[in-house]
């Protein structure tokens, strides 16, 4: 009624040892942390800076529910890039209906990389959805710094239409007017303010933004530019507006 959007989700986890056999328990704290993050009741959701406060998202109006967990033994050690945990033929588990759900994948390891999205030109393609490993799925049992639940908010955010917020380029464009022009991603935990100049501009950057590269605990905010760019992908019309047919 008040425009709220729930997408459904499936989970399909790839293990090897019982450690990466992400519990049922911890795949709901996976989805608690998106429904915090994307309704902006994170319990640091305060540390947003005021001088943000104008152009933070509020709600998004976007929420997450679980549908389906898909579980498969594997005797692979180390994943890629490359989508192979998408296809049984390659090993992995294959997208539930596309289209009309949300399928993440959970594997044990992709060496260093903490998770990785298709974008909405993909809606419902078989290998559309986002995938994270293990280590830094949920937060109970995950690995500090990354334990917080927040590769999954990026990565959603990535599934969502987001690019990174330094537009992956030197002061690049991320396609959202309010976020400040960055020189660069942020990694770590910065400290407010962080000034950077791009075409002789410079700009108090919007660091703790979910789109940043920097620690779980240093990010806690989408801007308002941010959250219109993923309404705007699962509103009627949209690219992923197959996730509200159900
Ligand atoms: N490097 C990954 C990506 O580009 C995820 C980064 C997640 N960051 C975090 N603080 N959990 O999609
Ligand atoms: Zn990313
Ligand atoms: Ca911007």
């Amino acid at each position: 009624a008040d425009g709220t959007v729930e997408i459904p989700v499936v989970f399909n986890v790839l293990y090897r040892t019982s450690t990466e056999n992400i519990s049922d328990a911890r795949l709901a704290e996976q989805i608690a942390v998106l429904n915090k993050d994307f309704g902006a009741t994170n319990s640091d959701v305060n540390k947003i800076p005021t001088e943000f406060s104008s152009i933070k998202a509020g709600d998004t109006k976007v929420r997450f529910h679980l549908i389906k967990t898909v579980r498969k033994a594997t005797t692979k050690t180390s994943w890629s890039t490359n989508d192979a945990m998408k296809k049984s033929s390659t090993g992995g588990i294959d997208a539930t209906s596309p289209a009309s759900y949300f399928n993440i994948w959970v594997v044990g390891s992709m060496g260093g990389v903490l998770g990785y999205a298709t974008f909405p030109e993909s809606a419902g393609t078989a290998v559309d959805g986002v995938v994270i490993a293990a280590p830094y799925f949920g937060k109970t049992g995950a690995t500090s710094p990354f334990n917080l639940g927040r590769t999954g908010t990026h990565e959603v955010g990535h599934y969502l239409n987001l690019r990174h917020i330094w537009g992956d380029a030197t002061c690049g464009n991320d396609f959202v007017a309010d976020t400040p022009t960055q020189t660069g991603s942020n990694g770590g935990s910065p400290t407010y303010p962080l000034y950077n100049t791009c075409g002789g501009v410079q700009r108090s950057v919007m660091f703790m933004n979910y789109m940043d590269y920097v620690y779980d605990s240093a990010m806690y905010m989408f801007s308002a530019g941010q959250r219109d760019r993923m309404q705007a992908v699962v509103a009627a019309g949209g690219a992923r507006a197959g996730l509200r047919n159900l």
